[in-house]
């Protein structure tokens, strides 16, 4: 057999092994790519019609052909031959198939080295770009019920044991600033999509007089074409300034989502989740299951390895295009899909929740979480702070010992801490959240203004 219909076959006296073609081959994973394909083939043959590189006549049959492909890929009825390795190879097999040697003419002046991450990129910026508006409707979801949940007090932790009373809107607006610099981390993403490398060639550039500046241009390239064909084809930057994103982001939702397992357990109660979002049990019939939060911890591993996956396959290669890079979309395409899987999930969920402030109210009534508003008041008194500390611990043994929280503390408990005299401030939730009256704390005036910067800042996204 000769080289199997295949666009690189000159050169092979033989066409290549079943086991390598398996291996080789990126087709299952990169046909996604069609309608990108298509449209920087079709802005590529138009340039190189105006430019006078082929006949205009050529460019016009590519054209007419390349269109029809895009349909029969859209409908389903495009024929994918046992020799296409990838997308790029299928497109122009069948293009040939369809205007013969016009079609022959569409790789003049480009390498499917430029033509993939030219691909690509316009991929990701699209997918990118449509994540936005995922990420600004979990953040409007969360915002919708930090405004509901202003007075709704409940305890804030540390090493998962009740610390001090906060707001439920302070704990839900952590996670729409954890999303804003999410939002950052996309843009940068999104930025570094808009640098044309088509026309930097198999490395070097190309020995035609090609317009690169009008397919930038209409490929919505915005910053231009690449400054330097070796980097243009060997780099994968824009790739991982995504999956950076990703990772972060995977974070952030995988810790909301332990939160909601936790407050959605029998023990806490803090929350209780829309069916819509939950899941039942084959066997326990008064299950239900807070899959979607569960899920949403358990991604981020995933989306993480993705980033480890993709900067391993690019630490250490010489420039510049190695076919190691071929590995870069399954990374890629695995973070999109889990994004996208992610945030609609999410913001269902946030927006749907129902959240128990009489649980929470219980939760931070008759324990010690007044405990470092009582060592404040002190050092108003003129208490060096660590020996204020020391008092109140004192005087939380003897509460723990007599059995009762801080509030209900007598004279019997003040005289065993050395805290016999002293005047108390009140000690209820309320007192100690309106306390933190500096901003970034949990005073209703700090959080009301907090809460209108983070609305202005998801409508600036
Ligand atoms: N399928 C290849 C990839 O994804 C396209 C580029 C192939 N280039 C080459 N020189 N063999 O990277």
């Amino acid at each position: 057999m000769s080289s199997g219909g295949r666009l690189w076959g000159g050169r092979f006296a033989e066409g290549p092994a079943d086991a390598f073609d398996r291996l080789n081959s990126s087709l299952a994973v990169d046909r996604r790519m069609w309608p990108q394909d298509v449209r920087a083939s079709r802005a590529h043959a138009r340039m190189l019609g105006a430019q006078g590189i082929i006949p205009a006549a050529d460019a016009a049959a590519i054209d007419a052909g390349l269109a029809r492909i895009a349909e029969e890929l859209a409908s389903g009825e495009f024929a994918f031959a046992p020799g296409d390795e990838d997308i790029h190879t299928a497109v122009e097999r069948r293009l040939t198939e369809l205007a013969g040697d016009a079609g022959r003419r569409l790789h003049t002046a480009r390498s499917r080295n430029d033509q993939v991450i030219t691909d690509t990129l316009l991929h990701l910026r699209e997918a990118a770009e449509a994540q936005v508006a995922g990420l600004r409707a979990l953040a409007d979801a969360l915002l919708a019920q930090a405004e509901a949940h202003v007075d709704t007090l409940l305890p804030g932790y540390t090493h998962s044991q009740r610390a001090q009373p906060v707001r439920l809107a302070h704990h839900l607006l952590a996670y729409v600033w954890m999303l804003d610099r999410d939002r950052t981390r996309l843009g940068h993403a999104i930025a570094a999509t808009r640098t044309s490398p088509l026309g930097s060639g198999a490395l070097s550039g190309v020995g035609f007089p090609i317009d690169r500046d009008a397919t930038a241009a209409e490929l919505g390239f915005t910053a231009g074409p690449s400054p330097n064909s070796l980097d243009a084809v060997g780099s994968r930057d824009a790739l991982i300034d995504y999956l950076h994103f990703a990772a972060q982001l995977g974070v952030h939702l995988s810790r909301l989502g332990a939160e909601i397992v936790a407050w959605a357990s029998d023990e806490t109660g803090f929350v209780e989740l829309d069916d819509a979002f939950t899941s039942g049990s084959s066997m326990l019939p008064q299950k239900k299951n807070p899959d979607a939060a569960e899920l949403a911890r358990a991604k981020a591993p995933r989306l993480t390895a993705d980033l480890a996956g993709l900067l391993g396959v690019a630490a250490g290669l010489p420039l510049a295009y190695n076919k190691d890079l071929q590995e870069d979309k399954e990374y890629l395409f695995d973070a999109i899909d889990t994004v996208d899987l992610l945030l609609p999930a999410l913001t269902g969920m946030i927006a749907g929740a129902t959240f128990r402030a009489d649980r929470m109210r219980a939760a931070v009534t008759g324990g010690f979480l007044a405990a470092t508003d009582l060592a404040d008041h002190l050092v108003t008194l003129g208490w060096p702070f660590r020996r204020a500390h020391e008092a109140v611990g004192r005087l939380v043994r003897a509460c723990i010992d007599a059995g009762i929280g801080l509030e209900q503390a007598g004279p019997a408990e003040f005289a065993a801490s050395g805290l016999d005299g002293v005047a108390m401030p009140p000690l209820t939730a309320e007192a100690s959240v309106e306390a933190k009256r500096a901003p970034g704390g949990t005073a209703r005036a700090a959080v009301t203004e907090q809460l209108a910067a983070a609305r202005a800042r998801v409508a600036s996204w």
